[in-house]
């Protein structure tokens, strides 16, 4: 049995993932993490006979642990640390949204326990030093991001070939629910209409980062450091079916793609499980069925976030992180309904003007960048 712990329980890829484990007899889940939504959490712990959670509001862990006297309830952000020692895992799935998953990120790693990574803003914010963290450690980084699972097994399949053998790589965007507008249009988008993702159903910040398409921006710095290939050699190919997730492009000219039905479960089994794979009663890909494949470059013009990226990853540095702190900020302020959806890459491009790149040689400088980012952007918004 693999012990797994799931962090960010409560959301999109957390609930997925609790079904993936129920459905697996190799897989026991020994504890459960949310930020505040305790009655969910402790209903799942109950549902799934989990003794230890935590929640990093200290005012529902308060509550969590009075509703459930049974169960172990760890508080704060040190609660899920505590979660992360205590629960001793063999691997730890990290679903929680935006930097706040650093830490539980850097605490596995340290502790050379296998991760399984959703929270894709870890690597964003501070790739090189976890990178660098896990190969001193022995961890791995089993990527949970569809297009980056899919990418992890092409190269597995590469694996024993020379350096060199890899040419680029291909990360697909369905292009989002305003693929297809100008720019001027978006000024009047409405926060429902940028939630109604066309393929993915998934967790607001991350479906208006796909709406935006900083969500390719994150994934192409995520891709960088999992897979140690040069920004020059990513790709962001739209496509808007989400049927082909990843591609690689070998030396010799050939293509490997991955495909199949968008459905998150498919690459969260995966990072569970790697290196076994389980049986998954999700739709089988028809080509037929679908009938037709198509593909267009992003539109720089429209959705300048995802070439603000790609600019803040070769920069480096802390300008990764400040790139992920300010797109938060904007992000929660559009779905607060305080800006229009162009403004949160203005927001993102102000601030990295006005705080730049510094050199990074510690996981301090990067919680101060990210803190001194998020001042930075709110000063924009006001
Ligand atoms: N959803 C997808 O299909 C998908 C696909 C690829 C990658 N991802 C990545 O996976 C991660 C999770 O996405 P999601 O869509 O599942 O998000 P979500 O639905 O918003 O869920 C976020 C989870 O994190 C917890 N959380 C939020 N803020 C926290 C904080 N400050 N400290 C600790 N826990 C916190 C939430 O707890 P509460 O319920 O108490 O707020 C919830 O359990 C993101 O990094 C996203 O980019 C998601």
């Amino acid at each position: 049995m693999k012990r797994i712990l799931v962090l960010g329980a409560t959301g999109s890829i957390g609930v997925q993932a609790l079904d993936v484990i129920a459905g697996s007899p190799d897989l026991e889940l020994v504890g459960l993490s949310a930020r505040s939504s305790w009655e969910t959490v402790v209903e799942q712990a109950r549902a799934h006979g989990v003794t230890r959670i935590a929640l990093t509001d200290p005012e529902s862990a308060g509550r969590a642990a009075a509703a459930w006297p049974e169960g172990e309830v760890h508080s704060g952000t040190q609660g899920l640390v505590e979660l992360v020692l205590e629960s001793e895992p063999d691997l730890v799935l990290n679903a929680i949204v935006g930097s706040a998953g650093l830490g539980p990120t850097i605490v596995a790693l340290g502790e050379g326990i296998d991760l399984a990574l959703a929270n894709k803003e870890s690597l964003v914010v501070g790739g090189e030093l976890v990178t660098a963290l896990a190969e001193a450690t022995g961890a791995r980084i089993l990527p949970v991001d569809s297009e980056h699972a899919a990418l992890h097994q092409l190269i597995a399949a590469e694996r024993s070939a020379g350096p060199g053998t890899i040419e680029r790589l291909t990360i697909t965007a369905s292009g989002g629910p305003f693929r297809g507008m100008r720019r001027s249009e978006l000024q009047r988008v409405s926060v429902e209409q940028a939630l109604a993702h066309p393929t993915w159903s998934m967790g607001d910040k991350i479906t208006i980062d796909s709406a935006t398409l900083m969500n390719k921006g994150l994934e192409l710095i995520e891709a960088h450091h999992l897979f140690a290939v040069p920004y020059a050699r990513i790709d962001v190919l739209v496509h808007p079916q989400s049927i082909i997730h990843g591609m690689v492009t070998l030396c010799d000219g050939a293509v490997l793609a991955h495909l199949g039905c968008p459905d998150m479960r498919v690459p969260i089994a995966y990072a569970l499980n790697h290196p076994e794979r389980m049986e998954l009663d999700v739709a089988r890909l028809d080509l037929a069925a679908v009938g037709s494949l198509t593909f267009e470059p992003p539109d720089l013009e429209t959705f300048p976030a995802l070439a603000i990226a790609r600019e803040a990853a070769i920069a480096g540095g802390t300008a990764p992180c400040v790139l992920n702190a300010a797109n938060e900020v904007a992000v929660h302020a559009f779905l607060g309904g305080r800006i229009a959806l162009p403004r949160i890459a203005e927001v993102i491009e102000a601030t990295l003007n006005e705080l730049g790149a510094t050199p990074l040689r510690e996981f301090e400088s990067l919680f101060e960048a990210d803190r001194r980012a998020r001042e930075v952007a709110a000063q924009q918004l006001a």
